[in-house]
């Protein structure tokens, strides 16, 4: 069942984090949806402009409205990653949407609010919630100092001011994390004293998490022993998904482990089948192993089990 981004955000805020994950293909559906029922967990299915890109956009659609169809106990909402101006547009008037991110933050301040707040006038007269960014997720050094101000972690005060200017209804902030599988140097901890100032000022408003992968290690070594080269990654502490969710964090963006997830699998049966060329084995092993990973993953963003009580509380 397809529900608004705003009836999960309701349920979870400051309890738990809703896993939003990215798809691109059949398999990557069937794995997540796998994964979410096997764990009873609602969960948000995220759409890239690369994935909308990647066969076309319909087929996604489709995939998801008949994977909707093959799972009727899961509940879930379709979300845009990372969208444009046109894009978030396009998508708010398609109807399959739940909710869109503009995300306008490499922007000037005043020239991302003009733009976030001309998409959120567009998705608030059809029903649809709006995600923006304010501050700029990038690599980060294990040394670093931040100060309010500093030019990639989001400044609290500005946030509270984005908001209030934009309307958005949920905001990513960054707090140390980068997309991808080179996200730290080193051991680092997320920002949470970014978390903390930006709840004291916003109580009750959900803040989003990218570059939440947590890349691990086992998956990376495993995928360099079939023959990959991933050095030096890194990624962020599963352990601290449910302290920053406690702090706001309601949505919390995970594309890159399932990537490697897919890299591993696939690395690892080609090397000990040289002469296969069927590509299905490979992929029910995948959709297998994605499952295994999304159930695990919700279960430490304190998503797990939470189905029959938001089923409930939508009176579903
Ligand atoms: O944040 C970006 C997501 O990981 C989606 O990646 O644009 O390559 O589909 P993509
Ligand atoms: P990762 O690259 O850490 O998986 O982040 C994904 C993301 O933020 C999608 O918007
Ligand atoms: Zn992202």
């Amino acid at each position: 069942m397809i529900v608004t981004t705003a009836q999960l955000f309701k349920h979870a805020y400051g309890k738990y984090a809703v896993g939003a994950y990215n798809i691109n293909n059949a398999e990557q559906a069937m794995g997540l949806f796998r994964g979410a029922i096997e764990s009873q967990a609602p969960f948000i299915i995220q759409i890239s402009k690369g994935a909308r890109a990647y066969t076309d956009k319909r087929m996604l659609e489709a995939i998801i409205r008949s994977a909707g169809d093959i799972f009727p106990e899961a509940i879930f909402a379709v979300h845009l990653d990372h969208g444009d101006e046109q894009t978030c547009y396009e998508c708010i008037d398609s109807g399959f949407f739940s909710s869109v991110m503009i995300d306008a933050s490499h922007d000037p301040f005043d020239k991302n609010v003009e733009i976030s707040k001309r998409v959120v006038d567009r998705a608030h007269a059809k029903g649809i919630s709006v995600e923006a960014e304010l501050g700029m997720l990038g690599g980060v050094e294990e040394d670093i100092k931040v100060e309010d101000g500093h030019a990639t972690l989001t400044n609290p005060a500005e946030a509270q001011e984005f908001v209030k200017r934009t309307g958005c209804d949920s905001l990513a902030c960054a707090i140390g994390t980068s997309h991808g599988a080179f996200k730290f140097k080193g051991k680092q901890s997320l920002h949470f004293d970014v978390l903390e100032k930006i709840k004291h000022l916003m109580p009750g408003y959900p803040l989003v998490m990218h570059g939440s992968s947590s890349v691990p290690q086992d998956e990376v070594a495993r995928i360099n022993a079939a023959g990959g080269t991933i050095a030096g990654s890194m990624g962020v502490d599963v352990n601290e998904y449910l302290p920053a969710a406690k702090l706001g964090v309601t949505k919390i963006n995970i594309d890159t482990d399932g990537r490697l997830v897919w890299t591993r699998v696939h690395r690892e049966f080609f090397r000990d089948k040289p002469s296969e060329f069927d590509f299905r084995p490979p992929g029910k092993i995948f959709i297998a192993e994605y499952a295994k990973f999304i159930a695990s993953r919700n279960k430490l963003l304190g998503s797990a089990g939470q189905l029959a009580d938001l089923r409930a509380s939508l009176g579903k």
